[in-house]
C-alpha cells in the first residue's frame, strides 16, 4: 500500500483535530434533519449533485441511514475505533492514495441505482439490484478486528450477512473454484485514480474461504449505511486477511476455476500474495508484521502484538491444513 510515499494522517493531522464522537453524532443528527427536509421539497438529490461541500463537508463523515440489524455472536471485549476515525482514515485508491482522501473525495460516489452482476461458472448469470441484495437476509452486527498489511488496525462494528448465503444464491457450479470480486470503476468520478495501476479494483477468495461463515458481505458499519469512504454500498470483509483482500463498492461477482488476478498481487507479488493471511511470522518485504498499531483519536504505539489470522485462527486455520504459509502467503 506504500507505493508512494506521502505523510500519514497522524502526522499531519493532531488527535485534538479529530472530531469527536458527540459532536461528529450531534452533526449526523443536524445532517439527518437538513437531509429529511431537503428530501421533502424534493431537492436532495439536486443538493447532491451540485453543492456536495455543502452535504459532505471535507474531514467530517458522510451522513447515513441508520440499518436494521440484529446482534450476533461475533463480538470482541475490545474498544471499538471511532467512526469519525474508520472513515476518515481510508485506503481508496479510487479516489487518492492519502488516507484523508477518500473521506473528501468519495461523496462524488453515487449508490443508487448500483446494478450487481453475477457471473461466470454458476447456473445462471443475472444481474440483481443493490436494494434486492441488501434485503436478501437480516443483517447482522459483527464487530471484528481488521488488520491492514500497513501494520495498522481497528475494531469495527459491521453490519451485513455472510458471503456464503449469497454465493449459495448465486449457485456456482461445481467447476467454480474461486470467486473474484470487482470494484466499481469510473474516471468521472474517481478523477484522482492513479493511472499507474489497473482498474478495476479486482479481489478474490478460494471458494472454501468465502464460504467461511466469517466472510461478510457487507452493507454498513456501525448501524449505519456504509459511507461511501468505506466502500458503499457493498463490500465484502474478510478478517482473518489483510484490509486489501476487503475490496470496496463491488459491482461483480465472478466464479472462476483459476486462481484470479487480483490488484496488488498483480502490483507486486512479492510483497502481497494472494492469500495474505495476517501472519506476525511471516514479514513484509519492508517492515515487520509482528506488531500492530491500533488506531483511534490518539497516537498509539505499534505496540500491539499480531496474532495468527488476526485472532480467527479456530475458525479458519483448517482452511489450510498442510499448506506452506510462507510459500503461499
Ligand atoms: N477496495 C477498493 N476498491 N479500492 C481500494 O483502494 N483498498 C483496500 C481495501 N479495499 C481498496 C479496497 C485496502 S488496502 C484496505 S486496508 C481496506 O480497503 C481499507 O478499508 P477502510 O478504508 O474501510 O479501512
Amino acid at each position: 500500500m506504500l507505493l508512494r510515499k506521502s505523510p500519514s494522517l497522524e502526522a499531519t493531522i493532531r488527535s485534538s483535530e479529530i472530531t469527536p464522537q458527540h459532536v461528529f453524532e450531534e452533526h449526523q443528527h443536524s445532517r439527518r434533519r437538513f437531509l429529511t427536509s431537503a428530501a421533502t421539497l424534493g431537492a436532495a438529490a439536486l443538493a447532491a449533485r451540485t453543492i456536495p461541500s455543502l452535504i459532505n463537508p471535507p474531514t467530517t463523515v458522510q451522513a447515513a441511514e441508520q440499518l436494521k440489524t440484529i446482534s450476533s455472536k461475533y463480538t470482541l471485549d475490545d474498544p471499538q475505533t471511532p467512526l469519525a476515525k474508520a472513515s476518515t482514515y481510508n485506503n481508496f485508491y479510487e479516489y487518492g492514495t492519502d488516507k484523508s482522501d477518500p473521506s473528501h473525495e468519495a461523496y462524488r460516489l453515487q449508490t443508487r441505482p448500483w446494478p450487481v452482476q453475477i457471473t461466470g461458472m454458476v447456473k445462471k448469470p443475472q444481474t440483481i439490484n443493490i436494494d434486492d441484495l441488501l434485503s436478501y437476509r437480516p443483517l447482522e452486527s459483527r464487530v471484528y478486528r481488521f488488520r491492514c498489511v500497513e501494520a495498522w488496525s481497528m475494531i469495527i462494528p459491521w453490519d451485513g450477512y455472510s458471503l456464503s448465503e449469497f454465493i449459495n444464491f448465486c449457485q456456482p457450479l461445481p467447476s467454480a473454484k474461486y470467486i473474484q470480486f470487482f470494484s466499481y470503476n469510473n474516471r468521472k468520478v474517481m478523477p484522482y485514480e492513479p493511472s499507474s495501476y489497473d482498474w478495476p479494483y479486482r479481489e478474490g477468495l478460494r471458494m472454501d474461504e468465502a464460504m467461511n461463515p466469517l466472510t461478510l458481505l457487507t452493507f454498513g458499519c456501525y448501524g449505519q449505511v456504509l459511507p461511501n469512504q468505506n466502500g458503499a454500498p457493498v463490500r465484502v470483509i474478510v478478517p482473518w486477511k489483510y484490509g486489501f483482500k476487503s475490496a470496496k463498492a463491488i459491482v461483480r461477482f465472478h466464479f472462476t476455476d483459476k486462481q484470479p488476478a487480483t490488484t496488488w498481487n498483480e502490483a507486486d507479488g512479492d510483497e502481497y500474495g494472494f492469500y495474505s493471511n495476517v501472519n506476525p511470522n511471516f514479514d513484509n518485504a519492508r517492515w515487520s508484521q509482528a506488531h500492530e498499531r491500533r488506531l483511534d483519536s490518539s497516537l498509539l504505539p505499534r505496540n500491539i502484538p499480531t496474532q495468527m489470522f488476526n485472532g480467527y485462527g479456530d475458525q479458519v486455520a483448517s482452511l489450510y491444513t498442510g499448506m506452506d504459509l510462507k510459500k503461499f502467503y
